[in-house]
């Protein structure tokens, strides 16, 4: 059988930015000056940025050569006009309300519609969803199937709802629901697919008890596309057409643009109903700006209308998700153990199979990261008891459930000989690892500790 072919970046480059490529020797002071929190390291002394892939995306030269056309008009802009055809046309849903960015339409959202002693179910929200949920008093209710949960399981569609408990969740407590959700992909799972007869089903469950559904849209096109890959009757069908079916199965979407929608700013909140309508706009005025820009610039607007389309490009796509696959097997190859199935836009390492020798309470992700920034430049983000770990009063320290470090990757700015070379540097890590030590806590400030919270290694 002939070997498949390498799947290459479908695009050439026109505009480049040099890396900064540090010794060892020269990232040793800066990350001891950065309390070993790679949050407080500055982007300019970092070689590969896998923080996040949220607003980090490389845009295109057609979103670039829209930017320039752009009508800046307070109201009523061409550009307005332009980004709403692209959601309606992808969405179907006949109401567009732009925000500058995720969160801040889930606050609209949740100020708009959710009231304290409110539940919503998801399969996972993601923290910023459940924080503006939390915070007008409601609860935001997780139910992904047992599989998501687990991270040797190689379920094909790890970000799926069990209906099962859905709907049991919904028949008991329909009168708190204001909306039901899905988030796609499932971030806070791993950046996992939800299968379409998963949408399907949920939908059928929210519509049967007369709840709105309301997707978390982000990754929808990542979500499609391992949809054709993974669900063998959709196998046929291009992912536009299956990203049509997911939004026709719910009643909108809350959207950061950040990600599948390849711009550095924007969101917007989509809907079919004009239920809600009024009382969104007014409060999109109140606080993002007049409903044709809501917090952006019109040149915003028009690289997400582009951005939209490009989006869902299969050339696109198969690039897209080889990306995470690719770095998932090169690390397993060479005794690195990921989170499985790779997730859409990151990979996951597990630092504590990794590194058994370090306990959770001194933070074996944390230490696993700094490594992977003193070694390579890399960046990555701690998941684990850095983050969500806590010391009780009695001296004793309470775990998080994993210790995950995340590479997020951000879309069309790395190559493969980039992600070649930082596989070739992992298995040095790999060698030595048993002489990676891990930290100790300096700094605790009182609230969302992993940004800027100081540690020092353990002599
Ligand atoms: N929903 C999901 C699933 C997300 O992943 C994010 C952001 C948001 C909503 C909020 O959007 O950042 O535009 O306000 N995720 C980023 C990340 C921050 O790194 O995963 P936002």
């Amino acid at each position: 059988m002939k070997t498949p072919r390498s799947i290459i970046e479908p695009f050439r480059i026109k505009v480049v930015e040099p890396l900064s490529i540090l010794t060892r020797e020269e990232r040793e002071p800066i990350l001891k000056a950065a309390g070993h929190n790679l949050f407080l390291v500055a982007a300019k002394d970092v070689t590969f940025d896998f923080l996040t892939d949220s607003g980090t995306t490389a845009m295109s030269a057609r979103q670039w050569g829209a930017m320039m056309v752009a009508d800046e008009s307070y109201a009523g802009s061409r550009s307005f006009e332009r980004f709403e055809a692209a959601v309606k046309s992808l969405t179907g849903y006949g109401s567009v309300i732009p925000t500058h960015q995720g969160r801040a339409a889930e606050r609209l959202m949740c100020e708009a519609v959710v009231k304290p002693g409110m539940k919503i179910p998801s399969n996972n929200h993601f923290d910023t969803t459940r924080a503006n949920i939390e915070f007008v008093g409601a609860q935001a209710v997780d139910l992904v199937i047992d599989e998501g949960r687990d991270p040797r399981s190689t379920h094909p569609f790890k970000g799926n709802i069990n209906i099962e408990k859905l709907r049991a969740f919904c028949r008991e407590h329909r009168e708190s629901i204001p909306f039901g959700m899905i988030t796609i992909t499932n971030n806070t799972g791993g950046g996992q697919p939800v299968s379409l007869e998963n949408i399907r089903q949920a939908s059928a469950v929210y519509h049967e008890f007369g709840i709105p559904f309301i997707l978390d849209a982000c990754r929808f096109a990542e979500n499609s596309y391992f949809i054709k890959l993974r669900e063998p009757p959709q196998s046929s069908r291009s992912a536009a057409d299956i990203a049509k079916e997911i939004f026709s199965l719910a009643d909108g979407c809350i959207v950061s643009a950040k990600k599948d929608a390849l711009v550095n700013i924007g969101g917007f909140i989509a809907l079919n109903s004009t239920q809600w309508v009024e009382t969104l706009r007014s409060l999109l005025i109140l606080t993002e700006g007049f409903p044709t820009y809501g917090g952006l610039a019109a040149r915003d607007l028009e690289a997400l209308a582009v951005g939209l389309e490009e989006a869902l490009d299969e050339r696109y796509l198969e690039y897209r998700l080889a990306v995470s696959r690719y770095m998932a097997e090169g690390m397993n190859k060479i005794g690195i153990p990921t989170v499985q199935p790779p997730g859409g836009h990151a990979v996951y390492i597990d630092a504590k199979e990794f590194l058994p020798h370090i306990r959770p309470e001194h933070f074996p992700g944390q230490a696993l990261a700094c490594e992977l920034f003193l070694a390579e430049g890399v960046r990555s983000c701690e998941i684990g008891s850095a983050m969500f770990g806590k010391h009780i009063p009695d001296g004793t320290f309470a775990a998080a459930s994993m210790e995950l470090v995340r590479l997020a990757f951000p879309r069309r700015c790395y190559t493969q000989s980039h992600f070649d070379f930082i596989l070739e540097g992992l298995e040095d890590i790999v060698k030595s690892k048993s002489k990676l030590r891990g930290l100790k806590l300096v700094y605790d400030p009182p609230f969302l500790r992993h940004f800027t919270a100081r540690f020092e290694p353990l002599s």
